[in-house]
């Protein structure tokens, strides 16, 4: 069966998760499992690109994962770096546009350079939009949208009977992008874990019990079938 192209999600979110269980099982090192997810993050990519998603958002760091053990986080920091510089080609081809949405002053310096620079020459790409969701925690995209507007409020540039879900929305790192249609988890945990919370309230959610290093295009897009295959009311009847 194909997809029908009426109804492909405007915006699709993953929560890449289960890489440490993965490299558990093989007996490997938990970066080991990181460095196989990236590769599925890769063709992940590329299969979305494909099938005209107007925009992918990646959780591929938590605000909380900075607990993890050093060793650990560096190890996914050089990930994140490598992947960025090697997938630069790749998204300028692609007519991807590259947006990190998170603490972006909180990543170390030569994740930063990379990153700005791929967003730099990709800003004009218009076909899809690559959102990687790094030292993101969503209560903390929240209270960050509450001080910008609180500032503005006090500054007399916003009346607070003016507030509206749009201008929420508008505050938020996801600005001028759809609300998510269809949020993806791997790994079989069946929590949101701090993941867009504004933006995924109307959301189709999908768990999926497969380890990110194993989820493959197959998998997704019979996912987005399964998505398509839904009735979503938003509260009204049809
Ligand atoms: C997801 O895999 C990647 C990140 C959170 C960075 P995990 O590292 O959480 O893998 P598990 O959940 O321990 O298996
Ligand atoms: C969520 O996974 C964060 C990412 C996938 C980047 P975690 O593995 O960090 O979340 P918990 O610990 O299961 O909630
Ligand atoms: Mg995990």
């Amino acid at each position: 069966m194909e997809l029908d192209p009426d109804k492909i999600p405007r915006h699709i979110a993953i929560i890449m998760d289960g890489n440490g269980r993965w490299a558990k099982k093989r007996l490997l090192n938990r970066i080991n499992g990181h460095e196989k997810g990236m590769g599925v993050v890769r063709t992940i990519v590329q299969t979305a690109c494909r099938l005209h998603i107007p925009t992918l958002t990646l959780f591929a760091f938590s605000t909380e994962n900075w607990n993890r053990p050093k060793t650990e986080v560096s190890g996914l920091m050089m990930l994140l770096r490598r992947f960025v510089v090697t997938e630069r080609r790749t998204m300028i081809k692609n007519g991807i546009r590259l947006n990190a949405i998170g603490q972006f002053d909180k990543l170390p310096p030569s994740v930063r350079d990379a990153l700005q620079s791929v967003m730099d020459v990709t800003s004009r790409n218009s076909d899809m939009v690559l959102n990687l969701a790094l030292s993101y925690g969503a209560r903390s995209e929240i209270v960050e949208m509450a001080k910008q507007l609180a500032i503005a409020a006090k500054n007399g540039d916003l009346e607070p009977n003016a507030i509206t879900p749009e201008i929420v929305s508008d505050h938020m790192y996801t600005k001028g992008m759809s609300d998510v249609d269809l949020l993806i988890r791997t790994s079989g945990e069946m929590r949101i874990s701090n993941f867009l919370l504004w933006q995924i309230a109307y959301a189709e959610l999908f768990f999926t019990k497969t380890l990110w290093p194993d989820f493959s295009e197959e998998e997704f897009i019979s996912i987005i079938k399964d998505y398509q295959s839904r009735d979503r009311r938003f509260g009204a009847i049809t």
